[in-house]
This record gives C-alpha cells, sequence and structure tokens, in this order.
C-alpha cells in the first residue's frame, strides 16, 4: 500500500474510533471509575497491581461491546449492571493478557513493562488468577445463570485456545482450520460474549441475542487476524509490545500459513527462525517480503474482511439506532487500526 493511501485507512479507522467511543464516552469513564473499585484490595500487592493493569490503558473494546450491544436492543447501557459487567469483561481481558504474557515471555504490553517482566511469574500467575475470580465474584450480583454460563464456558474456551496454541507451537504444518480454531477460541468466544452479556442486559430477544453473538464471534476472529497481521507490519513503539515476535516464540499464523503454501521453499526459512529463535540467518525484513512477494498478507487481510463483513451482516437484524451504527463502524476500526 503507498503511504498516502495507507494514511487515509488510518484516518478512515479513526474517524470510526470517534464515532464508537465518542458515542459511549460517559460510560466509559464510569467503566474506569468501576474498574478501580472492582480492583481495590486491602492485599497491598493487589492494590498496587490492580492500579498498574489499569491505568495502563488499552483500547476498551470490549467494555464498549458490551455498553454498545446493551443500547442496540434498547437496554440503557448506562445502568449499573451494564457498567459493572462491562468492567467484569475488561477484568477477564486483562487476566488473559497478565497469563498470556507469561506464556509468551513478553516484558513489554501497552507501552509499559508487564507484571511478569516486573514481579516475575508466580505473582503474575496469582495476579491473573484474582482477576479471574473477583471477575466472576463481581458477575454472582446480577444473579443471572445465563451469564454465569456465558462466562465460564468463555473462560474454558480461551484456555483451550491458548493450550492448543502450545500444542502447536513451532509447527510449520498447522492448516488454516487449525489455526482458525484456535484463534476463534483465544479471543473470539470473549468478543463474542461481550456482545451477548450486554444484550441479556439489555433485554434483548433470543434472536437479537444470537445475532449480537454471531456479531461479536465475526468481529473477535477479524481482530486476532489483525493483530497476526500487525505482528508482521508494525513496530514496537507504535504496538507498545513487542512486533515480530510471533514466531520467534514457534507461533505460525495465518501470512506464514499462506507463504508456505504457495511456496514451500520458505519452510525452511520459517523453520530457521523459530529453531534460532531470534531473526539471525533470516532477517525481519526478509520474512516480510517473502509474505508480501506471494501475496499472503493480502490473503489474511482478505479472510479478516470478510469476517469483518459477516459481523456487519449479522447486525441487519437489529432495529436501527446511532448505537447498532456505532457497532457497525467497529470492524472498521479493528482491521484499520494502528494497535
Ligand atoms: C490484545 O487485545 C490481545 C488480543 C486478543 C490480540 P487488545 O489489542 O484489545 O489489547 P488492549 O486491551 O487494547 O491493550
Ligand atoms: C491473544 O494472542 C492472546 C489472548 C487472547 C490473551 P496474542 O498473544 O497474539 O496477543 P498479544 O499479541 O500478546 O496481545
Ligand atoms: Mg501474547
Ligand atoms: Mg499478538
Amino acid at each position: 500500500m503507498q503511504a498516502t493511501e495507507q494514511s487515509a485507512v488510518l484516518e478512515d479507522a479513526k474517524l470510526a474510533a470517534t464515532r464508537i467511543f465518542g458515542l459511549i464516552s460517559p460510560e466509559l469513564k464510569l467503566v474506569e471509575e468501576e474498574f478501580a473499585r472492582q480492583a481495590r484490595s486491602n492485599v497491598q500487592v493487589i492494590e498496587y497491581l490492580g492500579d498498574y493493569l489499569r491505568a495502563s490503558g488499552g483500547k476498551r473494546v470490549r467494555p464498549a461491546l458490551t455498553i454498545l450491544s446493551n443500547y442496540a436492543v434498547g437496554g440503557d447501557g448506562s445502568r449499573y449492571n451494564s457498567i459493572r459487567m462491562a468492567t467484569v469483561m475488561e477484568f477477564l481481558h486483562t487476566a488473559t493478557l497478565v497469563h498470556d504474557d507469561i506464556i509468551d515471555s513478553a516484558d513489554t504490553r501497552r507501552n509499559r513493562p508487564t507484571v511478569n517482566a516486573l514481579y516475575g511469574n508466580e505473582t503474575a500467575v496469582l495476579m491473573g488468577d484474582w482477576l479471574y475470580m473477583s471477575a466472576f465474584e463481581t458477575s454472582l450480583a446480577e444473579r443471572s445463570l445465563s451469564i454465569l454460563d456465558i462466562l465460564t464456558r468463555v473462560t474454558r474456551k480461551m484456555t483451550e485456545g491458548e493450550l492448543l496454541q502450545l500444542t502447536t507451537l513451532g509447527r510449520t504444518d498447522l492448516y488454516e482450520e487449525q489455526y482458525l480454531d484456535i484463534i476463534q477460541r483465544k479471543t473470539a468466544y470473549l468478543f463474542s460474549a461481550c456482545c451477548e452479556v450486554g444484550a441479556i442486559l439489555g433485554g434483548a430477544s433470543e434472536a437479537e441475542q444470537r445475532a449480537l453473538a454471531d456479531y461479536g464471534m465475526n468481529l473477535g476472529t477479524a481482530f486476532q487476524l489483525t493483530d497476526d497481521l500487525l505482528d508482521f507490519t508494525s513496530t514496537d513503539d507504535m504496538l507498545g509490545k513487542g512486533a515480530g515476535v510471533d514466531l520467534l516464540g514457534g507461533k505460525v499464523t495465518l501470512p506464514l500459513i499462506y507463504l508456505m503454501a504457495s511456496d514451500p521453499a520458505t519452510r525452511e526459512m520459517v523453520q530457521t527462525v523459530i529453531t534460532e529463535q531470534g531473526y539471525e540467518s533470516v532477517s525481519r525484513r526478509e520474512l516480510l517480503e517473502g509474505v508480501g512477494r506471494v501475496g499472503a498478507l493480502e490473503r489474511a487481510r482478505t479472510r479478516a474482511d470478510e469476517y469483518a463483513a459477516a459481523a456487519r451482516s449479522a447486525l441487519d437484524t437489529l432495529p436501527q439506532s446511532e448505537h447498532c451504527e456505532s457497532l457497525r463502524a467497529i470492524p472498521t476500526y479493528v482491521l484499520d487500526r494502528d494497535r
């Protein structure tokens, strides 16, 4: 893509972001306050780490999905139960990040040292557990079995996704279907759950709940596909976390699956990076050129576009509203974001 084209795309993403997050900025502010409240503890180290994680920011896509879904089915997303559950969803997400950074041996996230880098894996495991359990404890206040059902299932799915991924690390013979299965479990189910919980709290009909769950699933898949693309094309500074690290940890993502399928000779190059756990004999630029040359990046991007389109069309059955329009703008933001 030309530089001018690229900046136009980023402008579109920014416009989409303003439309999405601007519409519910008072609610998202309440989520920040609620996060601080839920992270309160009389155990000093938890209090400190909870605040560290909250203050590190993040895009807050998941609570936005809960609140927008709530409004989109006619609910009042500013009510306390909606804010509380939107925060629970961000807590669950934060827990997965804290654990994921241990698994990936990541030292930077959101431009700050990770909990594991600062305090070691032991502390990070326990902090992640605390976040998970606090999220469940808070959600009990809803007295809703269907919400608990969704939360327990999504937590299991995410764990399955990370475990399945571990079993495929270093494998250059991964199929697209296996890859998609992993990213749906580790990322897309949570997006889907965020939408479904918002829908339930907003008093959705069964059909509306299903539509939003379907929207979230497709959106979440597009989200992780894009995260995996950004790992190739972006930089540490831009992402606030390591770029180019997926393959170093043995994670073979869709662009590489496409690269090796269209040019089997590149398998050796991919294998070398995995074995050396670094871009020594093969540089990051060479790899990027490879995926560019055979159109593997564009093909992976097309897959993400297809999921984004499926997400948008899942919304077609919902009543027209500005919140629904915001939900419709999220796929654009997700695909064209720069971090
Ligand atoms: C990172 O999620 C983990 C993935 C599922 C790729 P986000 O990109 O939403 O992370 P933050 O919350 O904005 O930092
Ligand atoms: C997403 O995968 C992990 C979670 C669902 C927590 P990644 O490992 O690619 O996420 P990042 O890139 O570390 O944020
Ligand atoms: Mg990771
Ligand atoms: Mg990633």
